[in-house]
């Protein structure tokens, strides 16, 4: 059977069908989809990978992997799927005056916190998680795209070690922001594979906003910047909770309002 034939008569969008074709053959997709026919071994491989995604695995974690600005990070159930939001707020940050210091908070993957790292080359980049699994994922990613970061284990800031109190020139985040009677209605790919602790941000989604929006000033050097991605409807409540920080907010590709950003006064 030729690539197209096989494809074609998948029960999936086109280009997931692609995708998945072109993992099973190992090739890229342009390339597999140009092969003269797929053989037996591969369609079998190529039919279990399919039979995965339409069970409800998200595609990017049976392909592994997500490119996110300047980097690929691997990506498997025990962390959140970067979304193209967060490198949006990457993009934002990526374009303001290089810090010395940088800190990724909730950091997942280490998607935003690696691609920082490729970003500003020179920076002190530090990544953290509560989850020990998230960190060993942002470990292995950070290795994967040749750049030095520091990990630290733990609740928010006080993973951080003392010394970076008041120094902290970039702060990233992004944080659970889901409230949590809003879970059981999200996409099943997302409620039902990505980790509950990634999404889950209290009775209103702004437990954790609310705590990084208390502790923050604390953390960042004088003038030092900061960038958090929030839900699409709390855009108001973050710029009261940073107002302290001169609080604004940055629009994504869809002109929603998703991004608190602001700056400790010099
Ligand atoms: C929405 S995910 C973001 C992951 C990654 N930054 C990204 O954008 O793809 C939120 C992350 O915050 C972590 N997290 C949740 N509560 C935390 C806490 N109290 N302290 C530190 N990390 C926390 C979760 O383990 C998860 O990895």
């Amino acid at each position: 059977m030729t690539p197209a034939e096989l494809t074609s008569k998948t029960p999936l969008p086109r280009y997931e069908a692609e995708r998945l074709l072109a993992l099973a053959m190992g090739l890229p997709r342009l390339k597999a989809m140009t092969r003269r026919a797929v053989p037996g071994h591969v369609a079998a491989v190529y039919r279990s990978l399919v039979a995965r995604r339409r069970a409800g695995e998200p595609l990017q974690y049976i392909e592994g992997v997500v490119p996110f600005g300047p980097v690929e990070v691997a990506v498997d159930p025990r962390v959140l799927i970067p979304r193209p939001e967060t490198e949006q707020l990457f993009a934002i940050v990526a374009g303001w005056d290089p810090p010395d210091v940088i800190v990724d908070c909730c950091t997942g993957s280490g998607c935003l916190g690696t691609a920082l790292a490729v970003a500003f080359p020179d920076a002190d980049v530090h990544l953290t998680d509560n989850s020990s699994d998230a960190c060993d994922v942002a470990r292995s990613n950070a290795i994967r795209n040749g750049v030095e970061v520091t990990v630290w284990h733990g609740d928010l800031f006080e993973a951080l070690p003392d010394e970076l109190r008041g120094r902290v020139d970039l702060f990233v985040a992004n944080p659970p922001y889901v409230a949590d009677g809003d879970i059981a209605d999200l996409d099943p790919q997302v409620r039902d594979h990505e980790p509950r602790v990634a999404l889950a941000g209290g009775a209103d989604g702004l437990d954790i906003v609310r705590r990084l929006a208390a502790e923050l000033g604390g953390w960042l050097a004088p003038g030092g910047r900061f960038a958090i991605e929030i839900g699409f409807d709390q855009a108001a409540v973050a710029r009261h909770l940073f107002a302290p920080l001169g609080a604004d907010v940055a629009q994504d590709a869809y002109g929603h309002e998703r991004f608190v950003v602001g700056r400790r006064p010099e």
